[in-house]
């Protein structure tokens, strides 16, 4: 089975469970939160660009957003983000940690960057990495929720989330001639990492 198979049959036994489910959108919210903190953590105090700005805007609406549909379902669940309230906690917390701290190690070593243009680098990889999953998150998730006919839509998340692809491929271009081949390589650590993050839920799914 494929990865986009897979996540497919775990959204699938997800979304018709309101537990489940809230718990699902709250693990995604954790994830846009933990994203637009590391987005704010990168900005330069004076050199920050209008692009920047409205893609760490955009991440923390993300988490809100995800945050506020959890209402649509059940008011009182998941008041935070505590581990009894999310789906496989650990590797959900440690998913984006692992990848920064991978691709930062990559660009320090491997092509020997440092200081701003390895926060530089390791932002733009990173985000171009996440924005392709997003991308197949969001796509099938909302497949899911069309076909139980759910209140809850992430259509707006999705709009965006194809803007930040571009945006950051466009950004990608300026950096390195070489961008392809070190977004590929970045691309691959994701997708371990990704393995690993599904791998996690769909062994929590089986208890439950
Ligand atoms: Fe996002
Ligand atoms: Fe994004």
């Amino acid at each position: 089975m494929n990865q986009q198979e897979q996540l497919y049959q775990i959204l699938d036994k997800i979304v018709p469970s309101k537990e489940l489910h809230a718990k699902w959108l709250n693990s995604l919210s954790m994830m846009e939160n933990t994203g637009a903190r590391k987005i704010s953590h990168y900005e330069h105090p004076v050199f920050t660009n209008i692009t920047v700005l409205k893609h760490a805007a955009e991440e923390a609406r993300h988490a809100y957003f995800l945050k506020k549909q959890i209402e649509k379902l059940s008011p009182e669940n998941c008041p935070d983000y505590s581990f009894e309230y999310l789906l496989a906690p650990i590797e959900s917390y440690q998913y984006l940690q692992k990848l920064d701290i991978a691709t930062c190690g990559y660009l320090k070593k491997g092509i020997g960057l440092q200081d701003r243009e390895l926060m530089h680098g390791a932002y733009l990889l990173v985000t171009y990495s996440i924005e392709v999953r997003a991308d197949m998150i969001y796509g099938i998730y909302q497949e899911i929720l069309t076909k139980y006919a759910s209140k809850v839509n992430v259509k707006s998340i999705i709009a965006e989330e194809e803007g930040h692809l571009a945006e950051m491929q466009k950004m990608l271009e300026q950096f390195s001639p070489q961008w392809k081949s070190l977004s590929e390589y970045i691309c691959r650590m994701e997708n371990k990492l990704f393995g690993t993050w599904i791998s996690a839920i769909n062994k929590e799914l089986m208890y439950n």
